[in-house]
């Protein structure tokens, strides 16, 4: 049987799941593509470390170029995360003429384009399932099962780190800090997971998402996003009384010729499905004009679940080599002319503490009245301290005519912050 020879780079959390997978699953495997698949050199930092699974110590080094440079090795797995080392490796091993798998959404999102056109010209296949949704097939789904539809809309949950914060938060009364420490030991959480918190991360799987399901490419950085750092216990449990979960968001909608998108913590009526969305799982749902609509769900990081989108696109790779078939996922920017819209309009619930005197109420309302945010409800919970928490369910508006209010009313004498302001969705 021929056999495949791969060069991991990086043997983390998802690193170590694809070897477990390979040594788990090789009978399957092998006979599934008729090929056998062998790891032959992995790249570390750290050779003496620690790892939770066996490997045999010769396969380790800590110089790329015995991986990269290996005429034995045809693919590569980048699993390293970061942008400008792993960019710099896979560009070399491209440039020798080795497919690549990542599963690298920060890298996917800023410089996907320019490495696909150089594995094109090298003619060899780029893939990154694993990089939006871990486990959940959802770049195959859009570019090949749904590839006759035009889409109208993906919106899901594609966080495990935050999900699972959120989740122990609501349903443990677990602290916010405590929560993250546990994402972290089970090895959801980025290496920095200061872009898992602030919605970068999850900002780069939507920039990806947006380019595959869309055609457009768009910067991340350029999606509007907030983070949950700013969620309190107390936001979740009004949330809960009103009959609604929080949940961090990403959303693309197309609305005639333009399209919307956005990462922000949401507040979910419970008929939602991704309300009942918990831990580390993520759901993606997407509509298209002929398959209606679509919901993916599953492990949305994690060593395994990770591991398993990894194997996937390894296998099709595998599947393909020494063949003139191409099963790439293409990245495409085909820039059909949307306008560029944002966030668009939305509800919004805002929770500020407010002054406990005559009069506060009704000046802040009329501060909304002023910039035309109309009031859905308000509820007014009993003193603490000097102050009442007041919150605000207000009916669709732009976000920046909200904000405008907000900034009216915080800087006056009646309220002494503004705790939290987060979408309402309709259903
Ligand atoms: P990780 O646990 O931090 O592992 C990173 C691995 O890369 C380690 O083995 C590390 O070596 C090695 N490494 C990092 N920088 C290196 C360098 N400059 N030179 C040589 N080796 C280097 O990371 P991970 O959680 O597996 O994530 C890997 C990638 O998958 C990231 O792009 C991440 O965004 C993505 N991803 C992760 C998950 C998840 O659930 N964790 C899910 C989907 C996608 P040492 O072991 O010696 O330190
Ligand atoms: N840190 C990411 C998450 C890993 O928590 O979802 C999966 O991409």
């Amino acid at each position: 049987m021929e056999s495949i020879k791969i060069g991991l780079l990086g043997f983390g959390t998802v690193g170590s799941g694809v070897y477990s997978i390979l040594e788990d699953n090789k009978d399957k495997i092998e006979s599934h593509i008729q090929k056998k698949l062998e790891i032959k050199k992995i790249l570390v930092r750290d050779i003496g470390k620690q790892r939770n699974v066996d490997v045999p110590k010769a396969l380790f080094t800590t110089d790329a170029a015995d991986v990269i440079n290996d005429p034995e090795i045809g693919i590569i797995v980048e699993l390293m995360g970061g942008i400008e080392t792993a960019g710099g490796y896979i560009k070399a091993a491209i440039a020798n003429k080795k497919h690549i798998v990542t599963a690298n959404k920060a890298l996917i999102a800023t410089q996907g384009d320019e490495i696909y056109k150089l594995a094109c010209e090298n003619g060899v296949e780029l893939r990154y399932e694993a990089s939006v949704g871990g486990g959940i097939p959802i770049i195959n789904t859009l570019t090949q099962s749904l590839s006759a539809n035009n889409v109208d809309e993906v919106c899901g949950i594609i966080n495990g780190t935050t999900n699972f914060i959120l989740t122990q938060m609501d349903e443990q009364g677990m602290e916010f800090e405590e929560a993250l420490k546990l994402a972290q030991d089970r090895g959801f959480a980025e290496a920095d997971p200061t872009s898992d918190i602030e919605g970068e991360d999850v900002a780069f799987k939507l920039a990806i998402l947006i380019e595959v399901a869309f055609g457009i490419k768009l910067s991340p950085y350029d999606i509007p996003r907030e983070g949950i750092t700013k969620i309190s216990k107390r936001d979740i449990e009004f949330a809960r009384e009103l009959g609604y979960k929080i949940k961090l968001v990403a959303a693309a909608r197309r609305k005639g010729n333009s399209l919307e998108y956005h990462v922000q913590p949401s507040f979910l009526p419970l008929a939602n499905p991704l309300a009942s969305v918990n831990n580390e799982f993520n759901a993606v749902l997407v509509r298209g004009n002929a398959v209606g609509e679509l919901l993916l769900y599953g492990k949305g990081a994690g060593s395994t679940p990770t591991g398993s989108a990894v194997l996937g696109d390894i296998l099709e790779i595998s599947k393909i080599m020494g063949t003139d078939y191409k099963a790439g996922a293409p990245l495409r920017n085909e820039n059909k002319g949307f306008q560029l819209e944002g966030e668009g309009v939305s509800a919004y619930y805002v929770h500020m503490s407010a002054k406990d005197k005559p009069g506060v109420l009704g000046r802040i309302t009329s501060a909304f009245g002023r910039y035309e945010v109309s009031l859905r409800s308000v509820i007014q919970r009993s003193r603490a301290e000097d102050t009442v928490p007041l919150v605000f369910i207000t009916h669709e508006t732009e976000r920046a005519r909200l904000d405008s209010a907000l900034k009216e009313i915080e800087l006056s004498n009646d309220v002494s912050k503004i705790e939290s302001v987060l979408r309402v969705e309709k259903k």
